[in-house]
């Protein structure tokens, strides 16, 4: 075989989600775009917002001389200090710009701090449902995976985590708000969590990093805002991405925010930053380093989403799934009808409805249905669902 046995066995396992585009991009060939409802991708639909395009502007007008240059590793000096100081001012802390280190995108910003991290053999805990690529981040530099449980409404059992955390574990990757459940962590859940980490670390004589994984950090209704995750642990590294909040997830750009308080954080910062080198990144994008630098502030209109996200809930309400509502990100986890969730959204696809099996992401028994989508397309599909909810209920 040409390639890895390794890389071929892992193809044939990945991505649901792969899967589901496959099937799509045929169901769209064979019956066209307009009759196929396809809700298995989070691709952000919202365009970036002007701030963006007026700082691409500029600096395509007036480009500072070796703005397209190789630079130091971790990104742009002045960059990262403007990132520092949105961030001094988001979480109250002491951030300089040695803090930050720039990344392409969140799946970047993880395999930067994965790698900085681990010995072959070391674990690393994820809360389930969680995001699969996980899976592949952790195993590329010999960690091994260990699953916890998330509690009845999606949130962080302490109990269950004081039960996985062991002598091995390295690090321990959060979501919030959440891909796949679109739930959002509070304020006394992360205490609970920073409480057992202390407790574990002491407990085993080594440092267990936090990995505050956050690309949907903006994206959250209702009003309620993230609390910070450097608040309830010292030892955090938070993995930002503007993939979503800036619409630019084909750009590539994000960051790595190691905690001002972290207790090897000069250790871990140099190695994070030459792992940024050793990976083949060398550095971000660096336009775009530039352009995010300018727009911490600004963000895409979320309420679009959340007048989405209403929309979605009504369906499903009307088709009788039970789900919880979504607090932040653009997704929704319902149960499905019956227990065999591949089956499920098998009989979605004979309607030509795309979802993906909550075993797909550790959580058999339900399945994502991702609103980055237009209002017609969820009302397009919302008769097809009831048809197939209404299917399952007399298997
Ligand atoms: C939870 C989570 N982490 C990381 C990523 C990767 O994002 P990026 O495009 O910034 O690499 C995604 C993308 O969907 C995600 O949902």
């Amino acid at each position: 075989m040409p390639i890895s046995e390794k890389i071929a066995e892992d193809m044939t396992r990945a991505s649901w989600i792969r899967r589901m585009f496959e099937q799509g991009r045929r169901l769209k060939e064979e019956h066209g775009e307009k009759s196929v409802f396809d809700f298995s991708l989070g691709n952000p639909i919202l365009e970036p917002p002007e701030e963006v395009k007026e700082a691409l502007r500029d600096l395509v007008t007036n480009s500072p001389s070796g703005l397209h240059r190789y630079m130091a590793n971790a990104g742009d000096g002045n960059a990262r200090q403007a990132i520092a100081d949105y961030l001094n001012k988001e979480h109250k802390a002491d951030f300089s710009h040695s803090d930050v280190i720039m990344s392409t995108g969140a799946a970047g910003g993880l395999n930067v701090a994965l790698k900085a991290l681990l010995d072959p053999g070391d674990e690393v805990v994820v809360i389930m449902p969680f995001f699969t690529e996980y899976r592949f981040y952790v195993d590329n530099h010999g960690g091994k995976l260990v699953k916890a449980q998330s509690d009845e409404n999606f949130d962080l059992d302490p109990e269950e985590l004081d039960r996985v955390v062991g002598p091995r574990t390295k690090a321990v990757i959060i979501n919030s708000p959440n891909n796949p459940t679109g739930r959002l962590y509070s304020q006394e859940n992360l205490e609970q969590l920073g409480e057992v980490l202390t407790r574990k670390q002491s407990l085993h004589g080594h440092p267990i990093t936090l990995i505050s994984d956050e690309p949907y950090r903006k994206i959250v209704y209702d009003g309620l805002k993230v609390p910070s995750v450097f608040s309830v642990y010292p030892n955090t590294v938070m993995i930002v991405s503007h993939s979503k909040d800036l619409g630019l997830a084909g750009e590539r750009i994000g960051y790595a925010a190691v905690s001002p308080v972290h207790d090897d954080r000069a250790q871990l910062e140099s190695a994070m930053t030459f792992v940024t080198r050793t990976l083949g990144f060398v550095n971000a994008p660096a336009l775009f380093q530039q352009v995010v630098a300018r727009c911490q502030d600004a963000s895409v209109p979320v309420e679009r989403y959340q007048e989405l996200r209403d929309l979605f809930c009504d369906v499903l309400e009307n088709a009788g799934l039970e789900y919880s509502r979504p607090q932040g990100a653009f997704y929704l986890f319902p149960k499905t009808p019956i227990d065999d969730d591949v089956k499920f959204v098998n009989m979605m696809l004979q309607e030509r409805v795309l979802a993906v099996p909550g075993s797909g992401f550790g959580s058999p028994g339900y399945m994502r249905l991702s609103y980055c989508v237009t209002k017609e397309e969820i009302m397009g599909a919302a008769g097809a669902i009831e048809r197939v909810v209404q299917n399952a209920k007399n298997i």
